[in-house]
């Protein structure tokens, strides 16, 4: 589809109808901005919420309106004719309410069967992105809140992109720090042909992690070397950047391993990235006054906090603000992103508020907030067990990614042999249903909560086929793609033949309800809440059942129209799965 052919969403092309209105009837407040929104049902479908803002303006300056009601209806009576309006009442103190037109509506959705969702794509008026997730730290094994911040990233990356803004993916691996040279010594120590030993010989990094931590606690000459090796890295020599490179290349492999079954894209930028540039960006901050001397470190006073931002540490290293502010220097000046956005757990919003407070007083970001360049911090709870403490398994370790989603994936297994699915179907099939309903359950059971609260994990309630879980909403959408299957017609054939009609009430609340898709992406978009498209997925789904359950659809009349329907809500559930990052299956 052409970029011309987008109306926008079914606000937007309201708030466009009324703004005409608006202009005319009360000229003297050019700025009003129409308030649109969705309303009771019993009255309508939108209404637009102006009159009772706009009177309170007008009043003292002379006007022939009499109050808000007068101004509402005159909003009525100047809204240009369009076929989108069924018919419009006034209520209370000037509330326009608005009955869209069901043709329209139908007509709409026929027009997305034909041109494809892309249509339905909200515009945003952002052209280039960041999105900074996942972001696991070497030698650490990834853990479910590193789960999260993958999820809940790829989801944003994803909406964002169907909205045509440019993502850069971004990995902010924790890949430098002075713990490197504990573990550049352990291995020189444990491996002394280091160089050709492999991942299997060295095994389980976080072990290895954690031996080298003790070995560095307990032993002074240890911990001397490994002060050393920090100098030695930090200072370009080979062999300990070798030995540096190799282990970062061996916790890489583990991470890309969950990044391929998630089905996650994500761009390796990591803090050593940024390092080479830190001492350049200090200085820019430096000339702007912003960098002072306290207690031997160099920090940047931040208004309203009582601890200032640490930007070079007593011994003259540098940190993770410093990384992290020249990450933002970078990403502003060198990649031109004008929305940066950073998901971690809430722990570190005031890191964050902090680094963006300042980059305010460097002149680097707008002082308002709403402007763009812009950045964003998307904060997330804790993942909980059973026991309402944080997740962990019985050795009291923390879980490992990898064995959730392998549980997962078992259980989906199981459950389709369950149902006698392990002779019918090829082994490919089954592989592909448990992975794609076991790795979106793990996703949607994450995502459809708001990701500031904590939530717990519990296999079988996200395994669970009933209520508001990915394999209920996937099972859901098999079902209608059977129902079409099953039908024996030819879809493509129908969308050029055939009319959608909603003369049945529940045709009417699904076929509207699908129309709302684009308003729901942007709201998901510009408020960062995925749990927004979410509930969308979910009420979808509800308004199907309605409507499968009151209305006939194979061999009744209305066949036709009602094959389109189904088609039409399967490919909004499709495009919902697919921002969500979950894969969706077509038979159960
Ligand atoms: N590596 C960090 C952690 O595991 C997250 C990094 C987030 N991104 C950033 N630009 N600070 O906590």
């Amino acid at each position: 589809a052409t970029e011309e052919e987008y109306m926008g969403s079914l606000k937007q092309q309201l708030a466009k109808l009324f703004e005409t209105s608006l202009r005319v009837t009360v000229p003297q407040v050019p700025d009003v901005e129409p308030l649109i929104a969705p309303c009771n049902p019993k009255f309508g479908d939108y209404q637009c919420n102006n009159a009772m803002s706009v009177w309170t303006r007008i009043k003292g300056m002379g006007t022939e309106f009499k109050g808000p009601q007068p101004v509402g209806q005159a909003l009525k009576n100047n809204l240009p004719t369009s076929e989108m309006v069924e018919s419009m009442s006034i209520a209370g103190p000037g509330f326009v309410n608005i009955v869209l037109s069901k043709q329209w509506i139908a007509k709409s959705i026929h027009k997305m069967l034909t041109d494809g969702i892309g249509t339905w794509a909200p515009k945003l008026s952002v052209k280039r992105a960041v999105v900074d997730f996942s972001s696991p730290n070497i030698a650490k094994e990834m853990h479910v809140g590193h789960l999260r911040s993958t999820i809940i990233g790829d989801t944003l990356a994803r909406m964002l992109e169907f909205s045509n803004v440019e993502v850069l993916r971004r990995n902010h691996v924790g890949d430098w720090g002075t713990q490197f040279g504990m573990l550049i010594e352990f291995l020189f120590e444990k491996f002394p042909d280091w160089e050709n030993a492999n991942d299997q010989a060295i095994g389980d990094l976080e072990a290895f992690y954690k031996a080298s931590k003790q070995r560095f606690d307990s032993d002074s000459a240890f911990k001397e070397r490994a002060q050393q090796a920090v100098v030695s890295l930090q200072g370009g020599e080979k062999k300990y950047r070798k030995a540096w490179e190799q282990i970062c290349e061996i916790s890489r492999k583990g991470y890309e391993k969950v990044y391929k079954r998630l089905g996650v894209h994500l761009e390796e930028r990591g803090e050593s990235f940024y390092n080479p540039f830190i001492p350049m960006v200090l200085e820019l901050l430096n000339e702007k006054g912003l960098v002072e001397e306290s207690e031997g470190a160099r920090v940047i006073f931040i208004e309203g906090k009582n601890i200032p931002l640490i930007v070079v540490k007593r011994d003259g290293g540098f940190n993770y603000a410093s990384t992290d502010l020249t990450a933002l220097w970078y990403r502003l000046n060198e990649e031109k992103a004008e929305w940066i956005i950073y998901v971690t757990d809430v722990g570190q919003r005031e890191h964050f508020d902090m680094v963006f407070k300042a980059a305010k007083r460097v002149g680097w970001l707008p002082a308002e907030d709403n402007t763009y360049p812009k950045t964003d911090h998307v904060g997330f709870g804790l993942v909980l067990g059973e026991d309402g403490k944080r997740f962990r398994t019985r050795s009291t370790e923390v879980v490992r990614l990898v064995d959730l989603l392998d549980e997962a994936k078992n259980r989906c297994r199981d459950a389709l042999n369950e149902r006698g699915r392990e002779s019918e179907w090829t082994e490919e099939e089954l592989e592909q249903t448990a992975e794609a309903v076991g790795y979106g359950a793990v996703k949607y059971a994450d995502l459809k909560n708001n990701r500031l609260t904590n939530y717990t994990f519990n296999f079988d309630q996200m395994l669970s086929d009933k209520g508001n879980t990915a394999v209920y909403l996937l099972y859901a959408h098999a079902r209608i793609c059977s129902i079409i299957r099953k039908s024996g017609k030819d879809i493509e054939e129908l969308k050029t033949v055939g009319k959608i009609e909603l003369n049945q009430d529940a045709e009417r609340v699904l076929g509207l309800h699908l129309l709302q898709f684009a308003e729901i992406v942007e709201e998901a978009c510009t408020n960062l809440l995925p749990n927004v498209l979410c509930e969308y997925l979910y009420g979808i789904s509800e308004d199907f059942s309605g409507f499968y359950s009151t209305c006939q659809v194979v061999g009744s009349a209305e066949e036709t129209s009602r094959l389109l329907l189904c088609e039409a809500t399967a490919v909004v559930m499709r495009k919902c799965f697919h921002l969500l990052g979950i894969t969706p299956v077509y038979k159960i």
